[in-house]
């Protein structure tokens, strides 16, 4: 792997320290990081390298994957860690920061590659990767790629007003959006699930499965986000990124080669056949929810209007559930179902696939019921994959019972997203980063929503705290005569 600079924006952050500073550490020890590399540290606060380093370490004591610290690891480790205060509106700042990045690749005898990685509020995107560029950083003799947390805009426009910007200073090969979805092992797996299992892949298709439910349920509310996520709601938050992109992964075509391009192609043109909801359909299609006070986990829990924060009539979404449809041949008549929500009962996030029930009619005549085959990827807390089939059940006449094929991976300590992710960024592999056109494509479909909701043309229906969501969600199926599975 090349040598880099790691240049992290927002390094005093919540996000650095949580998870890019574990990310790092864990891939040092797995000798996934190149040879010699540095990091440095920008922030507004000014640090000392000694003061910043000590932060490092104590973010790795607390939240590293790995527990235990070999002290000349730890320090080899941190060692390479430097910090420079900087004002992101100031360009002087960034020249100093270009003095020091120069001074350490030159200590270091490397390339003049460079990793920017922005954490930080998605209002200081456009002036950062500009300044990257007028500063010369952007433009040293190596590669330059850029890493942006999301949210990539508030709706349509912004977001191409940002990707226009952007692309000033990156080329999209040189932007790597982040959806830690993405980086899930249960949802990359859901192309080798589907690609590397012909029995599978046979099945992939209208004339064997009914319908295709994507659910991201949390327990947890708005917490200390209240600033943010009222300005959002859940179809900002959760579903124009992560549930389309897990929906992309469920439903693209094979890909002819299994590289970046191909794939993500494949998952474009799932977006682009989504069928339009005009704003005057989307009350028919979009539940739009909001937790009412309740019980989660056997404790009571207040309302979304009580929270800190949020206001006392507040009409934000705390779930979404829809019904979608992709028009292409394969998927002719199978409604995509996606739902999403703060403050249900359980924390799951699952992909189920209904198979149609063909056998019913056959085992009727016996005066059995069989129940459709159900495809089970749960994508977490676990990671497991089941199989819900029909078979005579010995403790039960030899009547036809569920038979449970289970797979469940025992992944204690596997990398997580971020250290996957950052670890393909670093080998300049962008599969699992969403790539301008999908971005775009998600708000296009999104950006009804956003105004129907804007204009109050869905009723907001309040579901207390630890349900599975308001009723209404539950007709969106019933509706096509189906029902969600594996709710608790
Ligand atoms: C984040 C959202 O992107 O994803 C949060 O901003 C949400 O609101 C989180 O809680 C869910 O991620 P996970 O990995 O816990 O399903």
């Amino acid at each position: 792997m090349d040598s880099m600079t790691f240049v992290l924006f927002g390094a005093t952050g919540d996000l650095a320290k949580r998870k890019i500073y574990p990310a790092l550490y864990n891939l040092f020890l797995d000798r996934k990081l190149p040879q010699s590399f540095s990091v440095i540290g920008l922030g507004r606060r000014a640090l000392g390298d000694e003061v910043f380093q000590g932060n490092v370490e104590q973010s790795l004591r607390e939240f590293s994957r790995r527990s235990v610290f070999d002290p000349s690891d730890l320090s080899a480790f941190i060692s390479a860690f430097r910090y420079v205060p900087l004002d992101v509106t100031n360009p002087d700042d960034y020249r100093k920061l270009l003095q020091v990045v120069e001074k350490r690749e030159q200590e270091l005898n490397i390339p003049q590659n460079r990793m920017f990685y922005l954490s930080v509020a998605p209002e200081f995107f456009d002036t950062i990767s500009l300044n990257i560029n007028e500063s010369g950083l952007g433009t040293g003799s190596g590669w330059k790629r850029l890493i942006i947390e999301k949210p990539f805009g508030h709706d349509l426009q912004s977001a191409q007003e940002l990707n226009e910007k952007l692309s000033k200073a990156f080329q999209e090969e040189e932007i790597y959006r982040i959806d830690h979805y993405l980086g899930k092992p249960m949802v990359q797996n859901l192309e080798a699930l589907v690609f590397a299992n012909p029995v599978i892949g046979a099945l992939w298709n209208n004339r064997h499965i009914a319908n295709v439910q994507i659910t991201a349920s949390e327990t947890v509310g708005v917490e200390e986000r209240a600033g943010y996520y009222d300005q959002s709601g859940a179809i900002r938050d959760m579903f124009q990124n992560h549930m389309l992109q897990v929906l992309m992964m469920a439903a693209m075509n094979r890909p002819s080669r299994l590289n970046a391009t191909e794939i993500r192609e494949q998952k474009r043109s799932v977006l682009a056949s989504l069928r339009d909801l005009p704003k005057s359909e989307v009350a028919g299609s979009i539940v739009r929810g909001q937790y009412g006070a309740g019980v989660v986990g056997g404790k009571e829990v207040p309302a979304y209007r009580d929270e800190p924060g949020i206001g006392a009539s507040s009409l934000n979404d705390t779930f979404v559930a829809a019904r979608l449809w992709i028009d292409e041949p394969q998927w002719e008549g199978v409604p995509f179902y996606i739902r999403t929500g703060k403050r249900i009962g359980a924390k799951s996030t699952r992909v189920v696939v209904e198979f149609k029930n063909t056998a019913r009619d056959l085992y009727m005549t016996r005066n059995e019921s069989t129940t459709p085959n159900l495809l089970v990827i749960e994508i977490g807390p676990n990671e497991r994959v089941s199989f819900f089939l029909n078979g005579k059940d010995a403790l039960n006449d030899g009547q036809i019972g569920t038979l449970n094929v289970d797979y469940s991976a025992n992944l204690s300590n596997v990398p997580e997203a971020y250290e996957r992710l950052i670890h393909d960024a670093l080998r300049g592999d962008s599969t699992f980063f969403a790539h301008w056109n999908e971005v775009e494509l998600a708000w296009k479909w999104v950006q009804p929503v956003l105004e129907a909701f804007q204009e109050n043309q869905v009723p907001l229906q309040f579901y207390p705290a630890g349900s599975n969501g308001p009723e209404a969600a539950d007709k969106l199926l019933a509706e096509n005569g189906f029902k969600w599975w594996l709710d608790e």
